[in-house]
């Protein structure tokens, strides 16, 4: 591991465009939990009741409810070494930082040139489509007053401003991470890498000349590949590939 650590530490040192692309294992070490894998959200709740338009159309209360537990837990979260370490690469000219994760961790962290590709969890918009409301508006409060919320500008139903199976990514985001595939190196951090359009971001980078590199505490669909794969946590790793720059 050592070697992998001191070789993507050299790599990301001489590059001039670094590319972070990271999923719900950066966030697992501030308590956060995953979708995937043991604990993970999607075993106890089937992602096609929950977060899908046709779920909230049948029952907004309930997915709704499921949320606000969720903006609960994550509200009681603090980002980790992981968000910190990222966050500060992010201050050099050429970082992106492409996130599926909606807990806003890394914006906490003061990550700059962040793409938010599934929204935020701390975000809504109009499910009724009202004008003013289709721009997400922020809404941190805890608990929430009221679930459903209302739109805070028709007073029809909010949702959460997430991209849900089935839904398109923003045109914009989906842009900027593409963009951010050329790049010199490429990172893939604490993601399952199964969900797409975001899984396919390593593979382009690569084709299009980038060494990549993951970082997850097991192998995944993407490790065979990458050009580095390195097993073990996120916020491990990265404060041991950051002492390792020169
Ligand atoms: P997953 O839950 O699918 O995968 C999390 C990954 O993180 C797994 O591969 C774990 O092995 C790894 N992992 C866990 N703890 C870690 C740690 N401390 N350090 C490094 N890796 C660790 O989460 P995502 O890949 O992010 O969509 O899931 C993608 C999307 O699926 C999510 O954005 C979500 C979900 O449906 C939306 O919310 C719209
Ligand atoms: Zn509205």
């Amino acid at each position: 591991m050592h070697d992998r650590i001191e070789s993507l530490a050299a790599r990301i040192g001489a590059a001039a465009r670094v590319t972070i692309l990271t999923g719900a294992g950066v966030s697992a070490a501030s308590g956060v939990p995953t979708f995937r894998g043991r604990d993970g959200l999607w075993r106890q709740h089937r992602a096609e009741d929950l977060a899908t338009p046709q779920a909230f159309r049948r029952d907004p209360a309930l997915v709704w409810e499921w949320y606000a537990w969720r903006r609960e837990t994550i509200g009681g979260c603090r980002p980790n070494a992981a968000h910190e370490i990222i966050a500060r690469w992010s201050q050099r000219s050429g970082c992106t930082v492409v996130t599926q994760n909606v807990d806003d961790l890394h914006l906490r962290a003061g990550t700059r040139n962040l793409v938010r590709l599934h929204g935020s969890i701390w975000e809504q918009t109009c499910w009724n489509a009202c004008p003013e409301g289709a721009v997400a508006w922020r809404d941190e409060r805890q608990p929430l007053p009221e679930v459903p919320p209302r739109c805070v500008h028709c007073g029809s139903l909010a949702r959460p401003a997430i991209v849900w199976f089935g839904e398109s990514l923003r045109h914009e985001d989906l842009a900027a991470a593409m963009t951010a595939t050329a790049c010199d190196v490429f990172l893939t951090v604490g993601t399952s890498s199964v969900v797409y359009p975001a899984a396919g971001l390593v593979h382009e980078a690569r084709a299009r000349g980038a060494f990549t590199a993951e970082i997850n505490l097991e192998a995944t669909g993407a490790s065979d590949g990458v050009d580095v794969a390195i097993q073990g946590g996120a916020e491990v790793v990265l404060p041991l590939i950051d002492a390792a720059i020169r």
